[in-house]
């Protein structure tokens, strides 16, 4: 009975495989990808902000820690806007965007790139350095979302 059970449970999750929905061919799940991620990195930039102005106390391993996940999560949402149909499953993301690929993709590398110098700049400990590198990185959202995002 055990047996079948896993048997019936295999086959399920094989069957699904079939299909091939994955954030990374199936439309919808691109737009769940990207969204998420788009999520958890406003999440731990919130985090920087409460700490360089304040609104909690500063922890220097706190700050590594946002900083790290940004330096990654700010690499993952790009990939999903080319999955086929991820242009038309979600209206916040402007045609544009695919009018204009190589300028939206490139401005979703420069957000990874500020992130890695905020990376960087929190592992030298110094506030004002952290300070300017993030004031560069938080640029690039209202830029990018003023262009290519409905609200
Ligand atoms: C290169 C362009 C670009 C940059 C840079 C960018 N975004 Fe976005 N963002 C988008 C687009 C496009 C969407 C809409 C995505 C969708 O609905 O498919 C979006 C959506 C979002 C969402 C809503 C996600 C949801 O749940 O629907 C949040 C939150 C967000 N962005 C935060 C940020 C923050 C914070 C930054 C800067 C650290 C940032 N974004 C930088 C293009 C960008």
């Amino acid at each position: 009975m055990k047996k079948l059970l896993l048997s019936t449970t295999l086959l399920s999750l094989l069957s699904g495989s079939v299909i091939a929905a994955s954030a990374f061919t199936e439309a919808e799940d691109a737009v769940s990808y990207r969204q998420h991620s788009f999520q958890l990195i406003r999440h731990n930039m919130a985090d920087v902000k409460d700490m360089l102005t304040g609104a909690v106390p500063f922890e220097a391993s706190r700050l590594q820690k946002r900083a790290d996940a940004l330096a990654t999560l700010t690499t993952l949402p790009w990939e999903a806007f080319t999955v086929p149909g991820a242009d038309k499953a979600s209206k916040d993301a402007k045609a544009e965007i695919w009018q204009n690929l190589q300028d939206f993709q490139s401005r979703g590398e420069q957000l990874a790139k500020d992130a890695k110098s905020l990376q960087s700049a929190a592992q030298t400990q110094d506030q004002t350095k952290v300070k300017a590198a993030f004031a560069a990185f938080a640029k690039n959202c209202k830029a990018c979302h003023d262009k290519y995002k409905a609200d």
